[in-house]
Formats: structure tokens, C-alpha cells, sequence
């Protein structure tokens, strides 16, 4: 980590999925599924985003990726209101993979590094946990690997578990977007003591599960009464997916993040991929629902910074040559 300030730097920065099922807000794992931010001290503020996806994100200082950089100088004392910000993302938008958490996380490390990293990671991480008001996608993309951690209103903390090697994760990414506040909206104001004991007893043992890496226990633990029950209504297949996908493979499945995206945690090893593969895509297919699958890995490192040098390539081609290609 270089502690001089510098004029441009690149970031890149992972994906993740939030909740695991039971981990309501307190569970978060990386993904190897990538944004990449170039970030440059400039006299007049300009945004460029590439690719189509990311049609309709504001390019002028109303851009998320503008304001958490100048929260950033804010914080630190220093100003540089104008900024020349690239920016190209293969995370989906709005589908449940930590899209927006990514772009918070990318603009803070990116940011802290053109001041010479002032800021510690740990302080960063409190100002994305305010931000996103929960730190289980900011924390992943943080930090990488799997991200236990809570928020209370004031101060987050967290623990980092190294995934285990064989982990592997097969996505569903639905075809229609979900807002995270419309998926919260449907959750009740209050639980039961009893699914408050489901939860926190069936969260705990994810957590030893993956610590250990005892990966057979996946299946016992990776079930939630907190917020899937409700949000099933807002995905149809979901119910028949997290009652049967461990009978074509999964692990374990849930939710992603606050959906529409569903997850299953596979064994590397396991011989029915192909199958559990078929069986997300039936499944939302019979629902009219077009999805696309993709299979990942946990992303052990969590977001990266590098200094850029005159002559360096640009994203754009950075993009087109290794990315794209
Ligand atoms: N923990 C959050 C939720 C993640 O489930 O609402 C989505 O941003």
C-alpha cells in the first residue's frame, strides 16, 4: 500500500452476495465477477462509462462513484472537487450481486489512494457500512474471501473466514431487476422469538460450517425465516428452488443479496453440476422467467489499487484486449 498521494489510479473490485441465507445484513462472500474503476485528479470533472449496461447512471457530481470519492476527501481534509472517473462493471445491475456496494467500495479505496491512503481499511469500512446501511456486501468486496460482520447504526466489525478451496457458486441471474428497497419492503416490521432463535441458531452454524469447512453441514444450515418466506413472493421459482435444489447437487442455496438472483454453493468436486445447472434454469423457465447461469468462485482478494503512470493502457482498451477477450 503506497502512502504518497498520486494522481491516477485503477481499482478493481469484486462482486459479492449478501445473506447466505440465514445471515440476514451479517454474512457477505466475494465473488469473481469484477468492476473496474480508473479514478484521476483532473481540473474539470468528467464521467465515462463503458458499456452498455450502465445506460442511464448519471455522469455529472450527482454520480455515486463522485459523491463517495469526495466523502472520502472530506473525511481525510483534503479537496479535489474535480475528478475524471472510467468506469466498466461485469456485475450485474440490480440483480442481488452487491452492484452498488462494488461501486461504493471501488470509489473509497480508489479515492483514499489518490490522497496516500489516509484512511485505514477499517475506516472505510465504516463509512461503507453507513453508506449501504449494512455491511455484508461492502465487507465482501472490502475485504474478500467470506465477511462476517455487524452494523449497529454507528460502528460495523468484522471477521474474514478464507473460503474453502472446493467452494464453488452457481448463479441464476433473473433477466428482471429487483430494487434492494422494494425487496425489503415486503419484510415484516417485527419476527417471532422463534424465528429469531431459527435464525440465529441456523446462522451460527453456517458460519462454523464454512470456518471448518465442513461442507456437508451447508445443507442443514443455509436456511432462513427472516426474509426469504417473504421475498419468495417476489420471485417465482424461488420456493421450489431453495426446497429442492440440494437434491441436484447444491450444497446449499438461498437468496442473493436481496435477489432476484438465486445462488447455489457447489463442491468443486461434485458430479452433478450439469444437472443443478439445468434444474435453476427449468425451474425460473417454468415460471416464465429468462435467466442467465453463471458459475463463479469466491473471490479471495477483496478490492485492489494500482498507481497509473502516464503511457499506461486505458480502461477502454484494457477492456477490449484482456476483459472482453
Ligand atoms: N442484506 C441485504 C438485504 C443485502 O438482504 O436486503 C442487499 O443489499
Amino acid at each position: 500500500m503506497s502512502y504518497k498521494a498520486v494522481q491516477k489510479v485503477r481499482v478493481k473490485v469484486p462482486a459479492s452476495t449478501a445473506n447466505l441465507g440465514p445471515g440476514f445484513d451479517s454474512l457477505g462472500m466475494a465473488l469473481n465477477l469484477y468492476a473496474w474503476i480508473d479514478l484521476a485528479i483532473s481540473n474539470q470533472t468528467t464521467i465515462h462509462l463503458i458499456g452498455d449496461q450502465m445506460h442511464g447512471i448519471p455522469t455529472d457530481k450527482s454520480n455515486l462513484i463522485y459523491k463517495v470519492a469526495q466523502m472520502v476527501f472530506e473525511e481525510a481534509g483534503v479537496s479535489h472537487p474535480e475528478l475524471e472517473i472510467t468506469m466498466y462493471s461485469d456485475i450485474p445491475l440490480t440483480r442481488g450481486l452487491g452492484s452498488s456496494a462494488s461501486a461504493i467500495v471501488g470509489a473509497l479505496a480508489g479515492a483514499n489512494a489518490l490522497i496516500g491512503n489516509k484512511l485505514t481499511p477499517y475506516a472505510l469500512f465504516q463509512l461503507a457500512s453507513r453508506l449501504e446501511k449494512h455491511p455484508d456486501n461492502v465487507g465482501a468486496s472490502l475485504y474478500g474471501g467470506i465477511v462476517v460482520a455487524f452494523w449497529d447504526g454507528e460502528r460495523a466489525e468484522s471477521i474474514r473466514i478464507e473460503p474453502d478451496s472446493n467452494l464453488e457458486v452457481l448463479v441464476a441471474i433473473p433477466a428482471f431487476q429487483l430494487s434492494t428497497e422494494k425487496a425489503r419492503g415486503v419484510m415484516p416490521k417485527q419476527v417471532s422469538m422463534k424465528d429469531a432463535v431459527y435464525n440465529l441458531s441456523h446462522s451460527s452454524l453456517l458460519v462454523a460450517a464454512l470456518s471448518t469447512g465442513n461442507l456437508g453441514m451447508i445443507r442443514h444450515a443455509m436456511k432462513d425465516a427472516l426474509h426469504q418466506p417473504y421475498r419468495a413472493a417476489l420471485i417465482p421459482g424461488m420456493t421450489t428452488l431453495l426446497e429442492q435444489a440440494e437434491n441436484h447437487g447444491a450444497l446449499g442455496v438461498a437468496l442473493s443479496g436481496a435477489g432476484p438472483t438465486m445462488l447455489a454453493l457447489v463442491d468443486a468436486r461434485s458430479g452433478q453440476k450439469a444437472e443443478l445447472e439445468a434444474f435453476l434454469k427449468d425451474t425460473l423457465a417454468k415460471e416464465g422467467i429468462e435467466a442467465q447461469t453463471l458459475w463463479l468462485k469466491p473471490s479471495q482478494e477483496g478490492v485492489s489499487v494500482i498507481e497509473l503512470l502516464e503511457g499506461d493502457e486505458d480502461l477502454q482498451s484494457l477492456v477490449e484486449s484482456e476483459v472482453l477477450a
